[in-house]
């Protein structure tokens, strides 16, 4: 039985189902979207399995590609450091194709490519390479064909794999903790992206801003969810992502809040975040 049968229907009838009702898109090819922030902690991972995860629920085929040496999002969806195969540092410098390293997670319907530890050494073994902001596009080449949606889970950094992440993709997604120092980072984070569409990838667009960790008791949450609003608009979502002790419990047990906790707080705000990324890809009329 496949978990989504699972899953109680009133907790996603405003969101799932419509979403499911959407007509389809044209075939498009991939979508190709970076997760990226160079903070560490703000979200990324998380909203890179469970964007992923809340996708999948809908009936898109996606893939997450695991950038980040520390290998959050491979384990997050359980897949074990013992069972990665190929992986994301040999698709960078060993020249492995996408569709040999591409392993399934415990998800259905989402695919990973996996990162070991290896790939920290990845950045200093770049810098002498030819081409080297455009391995990881290159290695994707047209294997992602198969897919709706590529998440790249960036880590936290503006170095090489960052680079390599914004080349390959057509669009970032920014998760952004509601802290003091959030908009400074914000502002540094959307240079480089200037920088890449100038430089490498004139095509890059961003596809949004999403506001982590939200915490309602917090009125500094509040003030800083509305600067970003006041300087970004409608480039922020109107899904808000509430700090939830259910959502960073779930990846100890190998597993997207969504597969966890789906009736949770954190899992509903993923849902929602889901149907307006789909939105903003065309795939609704609003
Ligand atoms: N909405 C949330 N509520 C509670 N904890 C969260 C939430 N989002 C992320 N976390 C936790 O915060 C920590 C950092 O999140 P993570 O996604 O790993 O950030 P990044 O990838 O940017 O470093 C993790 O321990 C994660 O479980
Ligand atoms: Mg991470």
């Amino acid at each position: 039985m496949s978990i989504w049968t699972k899953v109680p229907k009133k907790s996603m009838e405003s969101t799932v189902e419509d979403i499911m009702d959407m007509p389809a898109p044209e075939d498009k090819g991939p979508r190709i979207i970076a997760v990226a922030n160079q903070k560490g902690g703000v979200g990324k991972t998380t909203t890179a399995i469970n964007l992923a995860t809340a996708l999948a629920a809908v009936k898109q085929k996606v893939l997450i590609i695991d950038l980040d040496p520390q290998g959050n999002a491979s384990t997050g969806i359980g897949v074990d450091r013992k069972n990665r195969r190929l992986d994301t540092y040999r698709m960078l410098i060993g020249g492995t194709k996408l569709s040999d390293a591409v392993q399934k997670s415990n998800v259905p319907g989402l695919d990973i490519v996996p990162a070991g530890m290896d790939l920290s050494g990845a950045e200093l073994e770049l810098v002498g390479m030819d081409n080297r902001e455009h391995q990881l596009k290159i290695a994707i080449g047209d294997g992602a064909q198969g897919y709706d949606y590529v998440l790249i889970d960036c880590p936290p950094a503006l170095g090489l794999l960052t680079l390599n992440a914004l080349v390959a993709a057509q669009a970032i997604l920014v998760p952004l903790q509601c802290e003091f120092f959030a908009l400074e980072g914000l502002s540094h984070l959307l240079k480089t992206v200037e920088r890449v569409q100038q430089v490498f990838n004139p095509e890059l667009e961003i596809q949004g801003i999403v506001l982590t960790m939200f915490d309602k008791r917090n009125n500094l949450s509040d003030q800083v969810a509305a600067d970003v609003r006041e300087y970004f608009g409608d480039k922020v979502y109107k899904t808000v992502i509430p700090r939830n002790v259910r959502v960073s419990e779930a990846p100890s047990h190998g597993r997207p809040v969504l597969m966890y906790d789906m009736k949770c707080a954190g899992a509903q705000a993923y849902l929602h975040l889901a149907g307006e990324v789909l939105r903003r890809e065309g795939h609704v009329s609003v």
